[in-house]
């Protein structure tokens, strides 16, 4: 288990407790947070679980590869932190993930 901190860009912050091996984006689905809208299902084809993770978390994560790294270039208000949620997956490690949902997907 890990909790994930999802942060809204209005302020609004969310702490969810999710179990490994699902991704950062089905764990905010499963809680109904908002600004994850995840229309392919964790598919890697529509970026609309695009979130911008803390600083602090990003070197603790693995390098985004293949597929989500060329849809990355499509994400609206991309940043250097900038990830698709539906590739990350939930591991003890990822305990107190700060992610935060950018404005666009509200
Ligand atoms: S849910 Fe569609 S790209 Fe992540």
């Amino acid at each position: 288990m890990a909790k994930i901190i999802y942060i809204a860009s209005d302020g609004t912050t969310t702490e969810v407790e999710a179990q490994n091996g699902i991704s950062v984006m089905q764990a905010a689905v499963n809680n109904g947070v908002a600004g994850i809208v995840a229309e392919c299902g964790g598919a890697c084809s529509c970026a609309t679980c695009h979130v911008h993770v803390d600083p602090a978390w990003v070197g603790k994560l693995p390098e985004p590869q293949g597929t989500e790294k060329d849809m990355l270039e499509f994400v609206i208000d991309p940043q250097p932190t900038s990830r698709l949620s539906c590739q990350l997956r939930i591991t003890d490690e990822l305990d107190g993930l700060v992610v935060r949902t950018p404005i666009s997907q509200y």
